[in-house]
């Protein structure tokens, strides 16, 4: 699957905008991300946390969470970009384990994730690659 130039430049810019939104009293590590949908649209999320620690939310899944209880579960790509809080990201920021997991949920092996330092300077991976002999919803007979 191909995502266009201006597309991409537009995912990663919407995702590094979002780093303003984080909440992140507790470990200052402001994530952004933006998802695309099959059908064009993007849903934007950042990280929120919780004095409880276990409650708090990622970037992605609150991306993908929009989207889904917004009716859309179809993606085709994602931009993600974190780093410290009021500072430019350093280093590309990988989704945990529990997001990549969601994102198996409701796209396919070939969904793009982009993990960005800037609009320019970004790596690109596929699902598969980020959750190789992965668990989802075909194992259960589902879908
Ligand atoms: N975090 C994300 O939002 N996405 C990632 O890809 C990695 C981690 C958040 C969770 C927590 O608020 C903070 O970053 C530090 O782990």
């Amino acid at each position: 699957m191909n995502i266009d130039e201006n597309t991409r430049k537009e995912l990663i810019q919407k995702a590094l905008d979002m780093r303003s939104f984080s909440y992140t009293p507790y470990s200052h590590w402001n994530v952004g991300a933006a998802v695309l949908t099959n059908d064009g649209k993007i849903f934007t999320g950042c990280n929120i946390e919780n004095a409880a620690f276990t409650p708090t939310i990622c970037a992605e899944r609150t991306a993908i969470f929009k989207a889904v209880s917004k009716g859309t579960r179809a993606f085709k790509a994602i931009a993600i970009s974190g780093g410290p809080s009021g500072e430019e990201p350093n280093e590309y920021c990988a989704p945990c384990g529990v997001c990549r997991q969601v994102m198996r949920e409701f796209c396919d092996n070939d969904f793009i994730i982009f993990l960005a330092k800037s609009v320019d300077d970004y790596q690109t991976f596929t699902l598969r690659d980020l959750l190789p002999q992965s668990f989802g919803p075909k194992d259960l007979g589902k879908l």
